[in-house]
């Protein structure tokens, strides 16, 4: 495939806004709830943001610099630098394989809420919603939702995703935030929600550093800020001369933060208000969000609105993690840019259809799989995705010349440097001995 085809995506598209695309999505609305739910709360709000800034922004900006040096896929990228470490360009693609296995099936119940707004039936039931959402999950109708939400990927793929995107994100981020926020009020007069408050923002610290927090929390900044997998390496390989790596990385980051602390304002004074308990897990929002809503005036447009917004949120994440397999494929395999997108799409569809139709039941380093979701969430944000960001820090920080991080950076000395030993120390050292110290603690070997 041409450069000039790849460089056509970029090109248009501000490079914060296709980055903020793939970081905000289902990892910032819907799971960092749910395992801050599971982690005490505020003790979990804390450690993720640790996470996200002595970490996951550090990964970041390395893969920023490789994407933007080689404008490559996440293979080529790495061996263009250093033939062998392209295996981290493949840990990222078996990676984007194991998000994709069940991402879209998330993706997929938004889309199910969205048309029960619609309809009213999700507002008319007699059932609590806690019911309907067993129902629905037992149902086959997941099975349509999912891959109709994948061929809505496979489609602006396809397409090409200049237009399209960017007037999507651009119009959609910023009502986003408006709706969060109108939600966050609405939910602070409901009764009991001050009891939500205490629960996510007065931090247990014992808790906060216990291996399972730590280790769940940094898989979930990893995980929301899409990296450890090539992705920014792939999008950063659209990023012109003119970017600023720093400026860009510590703007997705703090517009994801405030996405997911915007979330967790929202959905605790709801969890405790409506009684449930905030270890519900993968259910939580889909279970509280309509107990926010059911009262309002208006309450199915309400409803439907946030819903679209979930859904649009996730289809720019999906677009990148799509785009790191199909980049790949065009590029390192000579495939039409078509038959890249058909086939990383007809992969989709069997990793998909494999977590929605088989169960199973076994134990592993201390944690339960029932099916093939918890391997590809457990095995994308816990292992393969830090082992991606560790080995990522080790690469640009000690394989890589300190001129090759200082240059990108700098825009080659454009841009002030200042600031660069700093973060060249977190390259080096903080970012990956943290990032060691927390995966063989949470895999029990520490
Ligand atoms: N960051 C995305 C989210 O939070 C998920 C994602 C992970 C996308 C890794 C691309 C790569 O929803």
């Amino acid at each position: 495939m041409s450069n000039e085809k790849r460089a056509s995506f970029g090109g248009k598209l501000s490079a914060i806004l296709v980055a903020a695309g793939s970081a905000i999505g289902l990892g910032s609305i819907w799971r960092f709830p749910y395992l801050a739910g599971e982690h005490g709360g505020a003790a979990f709000l804390l450690v993720y943001l640790l996470c996200v800034l002595i970490i996951a922004i550090p990964v970041m900006l390395c893969e920023f610099a490789v994407g933007r040096r080689t404008h490559k896929n996440a293979v080529g990228g790495f061996r263009q630098l250093s033939k062998p470490w392209q295996i981290l360009g493949f840990n990222g693609i078996l990676c984007a394989l194991f998000i994709s296995g069940y991402y879209y099936v998330i993706a997929g119940w938004s889309l199910d809420y969205l048309v029960n707004s619609i309809n009213g039936s999700l507002y008319n039931s007699d059932i609590s919603f806690a019911q309907q959402y067993a129902q629905f999950t037992a149902s086959p109708w997941p099975i349509v939702y999912t891959l109709i939400f994948i061929l809505l990927t496979h489609f602006i793929i396809a397409r090409g995703v200049e237009k399209g995107i960017e007037k999507a994100s651009n119009i959609m981020m910023p009502i986003l935030f408006i709706i969060l926020i109108l939600m966050a009020i609405r939910v602070a007069f409901m009764p009991g929600a001050a009891d939500g408050y205490r629960f996510f923002l007065t931090p247990d610290f014992a808790q906060a550093f216990s291996a399972d927090t730590l280790f769940t929390a940094a898989g979930q900044a990893f995980f929301s800020l899409s990296v450890g997998m090539g992705c920014m390496v792939t999008y950063a390989s659209y990023f012109n001369e003119k970017t600023n790596l720093i400026g860009t990385s510590l703007s997705v980051s703090l517009l994801t933060l405030f996405v997911a602390t915007l979330a967790g304002l929202v959905i605790f004074p709801a969890v405790f208000s409506a009684g449930l308990e905030p270890t519900e897990g993968p259910s939580l929002i889909f279970i509280t969000l309509p107990e926010i809503f059911k009262d309002m005036p208006l309450a199915t447009v309400w409803s439907a609105i946030f819903f679209i917004l979930i859904g649009l949120a996730a289809l720019t994440s999906t677009i990148s993690f799509h785009e790191v397999i199909t980049a790949y494929l065009a590029e390192e395999h000579k495939m039409s840019r078509k038959a890249a997108t058909y086939t990383t799409t007809a992969i989709t569809i069997v990793l998909s259809l494999i977590t929605l139709l088989v169960t199973f039941d076994f134990n592993f380093l201390g944690k339960q799989f029932t099916s093939t979701f918890d391997i590809y969430d457990y095995g994308s944000a816990n292992i393969l995705l830090p082992l991606g960001g560790l080995f990522t820090c080790i690469f640009v920080g000690w394989v890589m010349k300190p001129q090759f991080f200082r240059e990108e950076i700098t825009n080659y000395g454009k841009l002030p440097g200042k600031i660069v030993p700093f973060l060249f120390i977190l390259v080096r050292y903080i970012a990956p001995i943290l990032i060691l110290y927390i995966f063989l603690k949470g895999i029990g070997i520490l």
